[in-house]
C-alpha cells in the first residue's frame, strides 16, 4: 500500500557519462551504452525498464560522445521516410519505438568525476522528490522486474532502496558491498552500512550493490559535501553509507535482494553472455541460433 505522505516516484535518472575504459577501443568514439545487445543498444533496454516500472520522465546524464545517445531517442525523419516509402512497416515501427518511449531529458556531466557526481548533476531536474537511478550499462532481464519491487519497498518504508545481489566472495571487490539486517520480508533487508569495493577480508557480506537505486532527495545534500573517495571519484556508495548511518538526513536505506538475471554490459564477458542468452530466447533468431550454438559447443569446442 502506498503511504499517503510519500510522493509518487515518476523520474528516472540514467548515468551514462562514464569513460567505458574496459571496452576500449570500441568506446573511443561511441558511448558503451550504445553497444548493441542483439539489435538494440544496451541503453534502450534500460529506458524500457524504467518505463515498464511507470517512470516515463527520464533524465540521461551524458558526457563526451553524447550525440548517439540523444539521436537514438529522437526521431530520424529521413530513415522513417525511406522505410515508409518501401512499405517496410515492421522496421519503421522498430525505429519509432525508441523515440516514442519516454519523455527524455539530458544533462551533461562535463568531467566524469564519478557516479556520485553524475547523480548530483540530476539535482535541478529531480527537485525534492524521491527518484530512481538506473545505471546505463546494467541490464536487468525484463522478465525479472526489480525496479517495480524497489519502488514498492520505498513506498512502504520511505527513505532509499538499493538493489543487492549475492556474489561469490572473490567478486566482492568489484562492487559496493552492504552490511544488512533482516526484515519481515524474505527479499528485503535493512542496510546498516556500505563499503565500496572492499577486500574480501573487509567485506561485511557477499551482498553486492547492483545498478538500480531508489533515492531520497536528501542524497543531493550529502553528495554536495562528499569528497572524492576510491579511485579519486565521488562515490555514490559513500553518500549512501551516510544515509544508512544517519536516518535524519533521508534514511533509512533498505535493500531488495535480487535473484533474477542481470548483465553488466560494461564488462566484455558479461556483455557476450547477455547477447547469447537474449539471442537464444528470441522468437525470430532463437531457433537457428540455438541450433548453431549447440553444434559449435559440441563439435568445435
Ligand atoms: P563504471 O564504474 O562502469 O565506469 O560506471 P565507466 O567509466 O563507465 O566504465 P569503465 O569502468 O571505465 O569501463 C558505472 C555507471 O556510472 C556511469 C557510467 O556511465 C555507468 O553507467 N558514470 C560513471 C557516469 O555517468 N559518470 C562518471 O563519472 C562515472
Amino acid at each position: 500500500m502506498i503511504e499517503p505522505h510519500l510522493p509518487r516516484i515518476t523520474k528516472a535518472v540514467i548515468p551514462a557519462a562514464g569513460l567505458g575504459t574496459r571496452f576500449l577501443p570500441a568506446t573511443k568514439a561511441t558511448p558503451k551504452e550504445m553497444l548493441p545487445v542483439v539489435d538494440k543498444p544496451a541503453i534502450q533496454y534500460v529506458v524500457e525498464e524504467a518505463v515498464a516500472a511507470g517512470l516515463d520522465d527520464v533524465l540521461m546524464v551524458t558526457g563526451r560522445n553524447k550525440r548517439p545517445l540523444e539521436d537514438h531517442f529522437d526521431r530520424n525523419y529521413e530513415l522513417e521516410e525511406a522505410l515508409s516509402k518501401k512499405g517496410d512497416r515492421s522496421r519503421l515501427a522498430r525505429v519509432q519505438e525508441s523515440s516514442d518511449l519516454a519523455t527524455m531529458h539530458y544533462v551533461r556531466q562535463g568531467d566524469p568525476r564519478g557516479l556520485g557526481h553524475a547523480v548530483l548533476c540530476a539535482a535541478p531536474h529531480v527537485g525534492r522528490e524521491p527518484f530512481a537511478v538506473l545505471l546505463g550499462d546494467d541490464l536487468i532481464d525484463p522478465r525479472d522486474p526489480l525496479l517495480a519491487r524497489m519502488i514498492a519497498v520505498s513506498e512502504r518504508h520511505g527513505g532509499s532502496v538499493v538493489a543487492l545481489m549475492e556474489v561469490a566472495p572473490e567478486q566482492v571487490h568489484l562492487y559496493g558491498c552492504a552490511a544488512v539486517e533482516p526484515t519481515g520480508d524474505a527479499d528485503v533487508v535493512r542496510v546498516t552500512g556500505l563499503v565500496e569495493k572492499p577486500e574480501p577480508s573487509d567485506a561485511p557480506s557477499n551482498l553486492a550493490v547492483i545498478g538500480r537505486y531508489v533515492l531520497d532527495p536528501g542524497i543531493f545534500d550529502i553528495l554536495r559535501k562528499t569528497e572524492p573517495g576510491r579511485g579519486g571519484e565521488i562515490q555514490l556508495t559513500d553518500a549512501l553509507q551516510q544515509l544508512a548511518a544517519d536516518e535524519k538526513v533521508g534514511g533509512p536505506v533498505h535493500g531488495v535482494v535480487f535473484q533474477g538475471r542481470r548483465y553488466d554490459t560494461g564488462d566484455r564477458a558479461d556483455y557476450l553472455r547477455a547477447i547469447v542468452r537474449l539471442a537464444c530466447e528470441r522468437e525470430d533468431l532463437g531457433p537457428d541460433f540455438r541450433a548453431w550454438l549447440r553444434r559449435y559447443v559440441t563439435e568445435e569446442m
